[in-house]
């Protein structure tokens, strides 16, 4: 019999909280499938996702405001169970007919709550235990709907958590889902389990078995082309597919003349060397420093790069034949982004990677990784026996070292960066940091400073280090790194890289600073 990953799954209706991705990434730990829509997902759509349980997510607005977020009230009548946190229990409570009062001022922070009724929601929890939760609301429940019974009280929320056993509604006023409630795992697992019936299938392993066959059966005897970054998304994408359609997925690896020393080499030894897939390189670096000489404006840059990437890369599928698909490694936190609560966020950026590539080539989209987050895609890699390396490797953007090189991208100056960027890394793995942080690299600035070295005047270049801490890129903070790393890293760099004279540590977060220079 096919096991199947996706029996049990459960909806999130996205209220705008800022919390609402770590909801998923909870239920997704406990091993449960789901999926984040935007609040006002259309009935006919739920149904058809058919979810074993809906949680409503907090958010920013009151119940009262003239403007504020309503789910379609009849998904109360789907005999679904269904767990509102914050924003979303007074959602709940306002359309079942109680009262949600407006609060003279917000509670937020930690707070303690008294368990009153330790069944369902507080399953395992001792009754009249005090427990340590997040708290991040203004309005609370002054009324609850007729049916429901309270089942835990605060300090400032006489009703921190509310039932009707018997509809399975269940409210929450904190937060279960941030790490500032050390047993809020519990309590969302107590939904998924005993009250929706869940059952953990979820695995990357399982993941990768379905998804394997799956592709088999969409794809059948169609070609496949996938272009392939050496970074963690396109491998497994590559590599996936590969297991599942063998020969007839071909490879494209652009050398664009951007990346890091030693990286093309890497990248055609595993997957033609180890892998034996049909794998292209083409070496076009020429073509993209050509394009880029005089180029210093960042945008101007970025979109040189992509317009360049897509007529080689156009060129070269023409050249292998007939194929019917274009594989790409989109994630999840990429496709939540157009459908989430705020709609598609601004460009800051303009990310080309292979955006307009399948319109321009009349191709279909393979996107095997759409559903995953980015722990999960690195799982997905281990469990196809990627190396480690590549499995943990640091994002690296597109444009490659276009965007780390400030002002004019030459020949000599991206060799300057790359020696820089050789050393930082190497310093950074051998403090054991390179795992523990999002992202370390160098930036070569477009000033010139003076120095002494011996006897001499020097006037040359500086290196910005950048090592940031992050859970998703969205936003970080810079790393901590100890001053004996730094003080390493600046010693070999000004000793070893010619043209570099100062060596500066970014001390910015995002925001309002970006990770990237550029
Ligand atoms: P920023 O600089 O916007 O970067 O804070 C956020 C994350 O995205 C990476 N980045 C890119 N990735 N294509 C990519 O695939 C791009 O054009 C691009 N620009 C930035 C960046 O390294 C960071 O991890």
């Amino acid at each position: 019999m096919k096991e199947n990953i996706y029996e049990y799954k459960i909806l999130i209706l996205d209220f705008g909280s800022q919390y609402t991705q770590l909801i998923a990434r909870r239920v997704r730990d406990a091993q449960v499938y789901c999926e984040m829509h935007a609040f006002n997902l259309d009935l006919k759509k739920i149904k058809e996702f058919s979810p074993k349980g809906i949680i409503l997510s907090g958010g920013p607005a009151s119940i009262y405001d003239s403007e504020a977020p309503m789910a379609d009230k009849l998904i109360l009548d789907l005999d679904i169970p269904v767990l509102g946190i914050c924003y979303g229990m007074q959602y709940l409570t306002h359309i079942l007919g109680g009262v949600v009062a407006k609060a003279e001022d917000r509670e937020y922070g930690s707070a303690t709550i008294n368990i009153q009724d330790n069944r369902d929601l507080f399953h395992g929890f001792e009754r009249l235990d005090k427990e340590e939760v997040w708290m991040s609301h203004g309005d609370r429940i002054d009324r609850m709907p007729e049916g429901f019974a309270s089942l835990a009280d605060s300090k400032n929320s006489p009703i921190a958590a509310m039932g009707d056993k018997s509809r399975r509604f269940f409210g929450v006023q904190f937060h279960p889902e941030v790490a500032h409630t050390p047993k809020g795992t519990k309590i969302l697992k107590n939904f998924l389990f005993r009250i929706c019936g869940c059952e953990p299938s979820w695995t990357m392993a399982s993941f990768a078995k379905q998804t394997i066959r799956d592709l088999k059966e969409t794809i059948g005897d169609e070609q496949v082309i996938c272009g392939l970054s050496g970074g963690v998304d396109s491998s497994v994408t590559a590599v996936l597919l590969h297991k599942s359609i063998g020969d007839k997925l071909s490879c494209i690896f652009v050398n664009n003349g951007l990346l890091r020393r030693g990286e093309s080499q890497e990248v055609m030894e595993l997957f033609k060397g180890h892998y034996k897939m049909d794998i292209h390189l083409v070496d076009e670096s020429e073509l993209f420093l050509r394009k880029l000489d005089g180029v210093t404006d960042p945008e101007e840059k970025r979109k040189t790069i992509g317009r360049a990437f897509m007529s080689v890369f156009e060129k070269k599928a023409k050249e292998l034949g007939k194929a019917k698909y274009l594989a790409q490694g989109t994630l999840y936190p990429d496709v939540i982004e157009s459908v989430s609560f705020k709609g598609p966020s601004a460009t800051i950026k303009s990310h080309h990677n292979v955006g307009g590539l399948p319109e321009v080539m009349k191709l279909e989209l393979v996107e095997p990784l759409r559903e995953l987050f980015k722990d999960e895609v690195r799982q997905v890699g281990i469990e196809l026996g990627l190396p480690k390396d590549l499995v943990m490797r640091q994002p690296f953007p597109g444009p490659g070292l276009a965007v780390r090189i400030l002002g004019e991208i030459t020949r000599e100056r991206l060799k300057i960066l790359r020696s820089a960027d050789v050393i930082l890394l190497e310093e950074i793995r051998k403090a054991d940091l390179y795992e523990k942080v999002w992202q370390s690299f160098a930036v070569l600035l477009p000033v010139r400073t003076v120095g002494v070295m011996g006897d001499e005047r020097t006037y040359e270049n500086v290196i910005a280090l950048r090592v940031v801490d992050s859970l998703d890129a969205m936003t970080a903070d810079w790393t901590r790194v100890p001053y004996d790393v730094m003080a390493r890293v600046s010693n070999r760099i000004i000793n070893n890289v010619r043209g570099v004279n100062r060596v500066v540590y970014d001390i910015s977060s995002k925001p309002p600073s970006t990770i990237e220079w550029e």
